[in-house]
């Protein structure tokens, strides 16, 4: 595949002109005739022109007959007159712009205007996002997106089952999807969701569609995944790169940090929480996590909520040395999620016990290196870990 190639002046102004043309029909000041160009630019000169006649403005390489103001400068520097950045009188003052001819000629040209009507958009933050768990459902509808590449085989699981449990205890519907047993494939960034007249290129032929709209009926989605160098597993990010369809291409500046709006007929008042689970003793491995999904989490206008850190998990289980541990952490589990359908949020104190340290860090290197021989000399699978 050839790397898209970078547009010469010659196009630039050819796209500069495709833009004014937009504006020259309404222009008072339409005229016939040609401004000459002669434009330095990467060490040497562009000539070429405009051509304006009562209907359109044309661009050309080369030499007009007879032009009525020619002008010559650092190709930079009509960009910038030309899009209004660059006054000309002080560009002649300042010697960038030299005007042979008439220069009021220049009249001709209106000035860009980018303006389009996009329709209404509000993208301010809602209340919803401001406060989810104040203004959420007494009963929601939770979806718990399990994205380990184990789906249930893996230690996210023995988490998701005790969470899930609580939640249905106090009332919410609870549906777990694992995701490394469906077909989505990898996005291509070809924005046909955005802009294609069918859709991503995907839908009817993977699974991604079927589960966007099923995600769309929940008023709760737990993500549940295990930490993979430092982040999240590539089939989360793929299920997030194929889920910009969430929003509109168009930008609004309604909000401290700009974002996409959200599509109206996309799901409204969708939070967000995340229980994640790692190999490394420290609860610092999930920052970079976390302030990822954060961004996403205000892109997507699904905001967080809570989250459940737990580090050291993979050797939390069937440990003798943490059984005591992982029946607490466990227990904990369960009432974590009582308490969040419940109360609105998980208590401090459960989610203290929830991420209590294991051990000391010199013991947990101990036993990490102790884990990892005995499954390297005794040749294990991964089913026993
Ligand atoms: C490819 C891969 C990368 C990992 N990267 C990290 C990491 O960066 N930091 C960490 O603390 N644990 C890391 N882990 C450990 C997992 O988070 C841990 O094994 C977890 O229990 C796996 O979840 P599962 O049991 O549901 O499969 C990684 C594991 C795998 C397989």
């Amino acid at each position: 595949m050839k790397p898209k190639e970078l547009k010469s002046p010659y196009e630039i102004m050819q796209s500069m002109v495709e833009i004014l043309n937009t504006k020259y029909p309404e222009h008072g000041k339409k005229k016939r005739g040609s401004i000459q160009f002669y434009f330095s630019y990467d060490n040497r000169e562009w000539e070429c022109y405009i051509k304006a006649d009562k209907s359109h403005l044309e661009f050309h390489a080369g030499k007009a007959e007879n032009p009525k103001v020619t002008l010559r400068c650092d190709f930079f520097h009509w960009l910038e007159l030309s899009s209004g950045k660059l006054n000309p009188v002080w560009g002649m003052i300042t010697q960038k712009l030299k005007f042979s001819g008439r220069a009021s000629f220049f009249g001709v040209l209106p000035k860009p205007d980018l303006n389009v009507n996009v329709g209404d958009m509000d993208d301010r933050l809602s209340t919803f996002e401001k406060n989810a768990p104040r203004n959420r459902k007494q009963h929601p509808s939770v979806i718990i997106i399990n994205a380990s590449p184990r789906a249930g085989n893996g230690y996210t699981e023995q988490f998701v089952l005790k969470f899930a449990e609580g939640m249905r205890e106090a009332g919410a519907g609870v549906e777990e999807i694992y995701l490394a047993k469906l077909n989505i494939k990898t996005c291509t960034g070809c924005w046909q969701c955005w802009i294609g007249e069918n859709g991503c290129i995907f839908d009817g032929k993977d699974d991604f569609g079927a589960l966007f709209e099923k995600l769309n009926g929940a008023d709760m989605i737990v993500y549940a995944l295990p930490l993979y160098v430092d982040g999240m597993p590539s089939i989360l990010k793929n299920y997030f790169d194929r889920s910009v369809r969430r929003v509109y291409p168009y930008i609004c500046s309604d909000t401290r940090k700009t974002r996409h709006p959200r599509r109206i007929e996309n799901r409204k008042n969708q939070e967000t929480v995340i229980l994640s689970i790692c190999g490394f003793h420290e609860k610092s491995h999930f920052k970079a996590l976390d302030t990822h999904f954060r961004a996403i989490a205000h892109n997507f206008h699904i905001p967080v909520t809570e989250t459940v850190y737990r580090s050291g998990a993979m050797f939390l289980f069937n440990n003798p040395f943490f059984y005591r541990q992982q029946t607490e952490i466990l227990n904990s589990m369960k009432q974590a999620g009582t308490e969040l359908i419940a109360k609105g949020k998980i208590g401090r104190k459960t989610k203290r016990k929830i991420e209590q340290k294991l051990s000391s860090k010199k013991e947990f290197v101990k036993m990490t290196n102790y884990f990892w021989f005995d499954k390297i000399t005794n040749q294990r699978d991964n089913k026993d870990y």
